[in-house]
């Protein structure tokens, strides 16, 4: 499959590795334009490649962000149309400054402009260190570590799931893009080192609480 990444940091350039690793072509951009990626797709190997925002868009089956919170106007919607956008972003007010969600989850907000897209919020409640180090195949899924997702499309989820599981995670689906609430900042399962069977045993109790 051929995946195009928007943002080249801690996240994009962790998953660009893992990707290809799992025998994807990768495209990975930043706002600053491919020429400043080189030592980067040098470093990664094989299977990534260094584009425009626009041109990663273009290229990928599959768009997944991982920039700046506040650099949502900036995502090139009309490249990525209709097709499966996967947001890790996540919304922190003391770095991020004061913006108005109103009721929306963060991911409903990032993403406003991209009405065609089939949006699915994963890879934002594991942090990147963890995410380089702690996939392991060997491992049936529910022992393994959890990687949440959630949006309002199940055969994107499906998808981007199947993503998860090919780098060595399993995924936990929280529900619709506005029940990503669940999996934002300071949530009981948001940062937390635990198994796909523990997230499983976490969420049910949870609702069982909220009846
Ligand atoms: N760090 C983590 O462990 C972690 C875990 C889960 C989720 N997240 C979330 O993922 C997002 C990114 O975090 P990060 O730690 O990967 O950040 P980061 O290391 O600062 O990387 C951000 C990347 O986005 C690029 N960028 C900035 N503005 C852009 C734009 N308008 N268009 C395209 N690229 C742009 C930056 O490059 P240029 O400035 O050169 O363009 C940089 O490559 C945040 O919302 C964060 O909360 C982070």
């Amino acid at each position: 499959m051929n995946i195009g990444i928007i943002g080249a940091g801690n996240i994009g350039k962790t998953l660009a590795k893992l990707l290809s690793g799992a025998g994807h072509q990768v495209a990975i951009s930043n706002s600053r334009g491919p020429a400043t990626l080189q030592s980067l797709v040098a470093e990664l190997g094989d299977g990534v490649q260094a584009m425009s925002t626009t041109e990663a868009a273009n290229f990928g089956d599959i768009i997944i962000e991982a920039i700046p919170f506040g650099s949502y106007q900036q995502l090139p919607v009309e490249a990525i149309g209709d097709k499966i956008f996967v947001t890790a972003s996540n919304y922190y007010p003391d770095r991020d400054g004061k913006i108005e969600l109103g009721s929306l989850s963060d991911s409903e907000f990032f993403t406003q402009n991209l009405t065609k897209a089939r949006v699915v919020k994963a890879f934002n409640t594991i942090w990147y260190g963890h995410l380089a180090t702690q996939g392991d195949l060997s491992k049936p899924v529910a022992e393994r570590r959890v990687i949440f997702v959630a949006g309002d499309d199940a055969d994107a989820k499906h998808q981007v799931s199947e993503l998860i599981e090919q780098i060595g995670f399993g995924a936990v689906d929280t529900g619709t893009l506005h029940q990503s609430k669940q999996q934002q900042p300071d949530t009981l399962i948001y940062n937390k080192d635990m198994t796909v069977s523990d997230a499983l045993a976490i969420l049910q109790k949870d609702r069982e609480v909220d009846g």
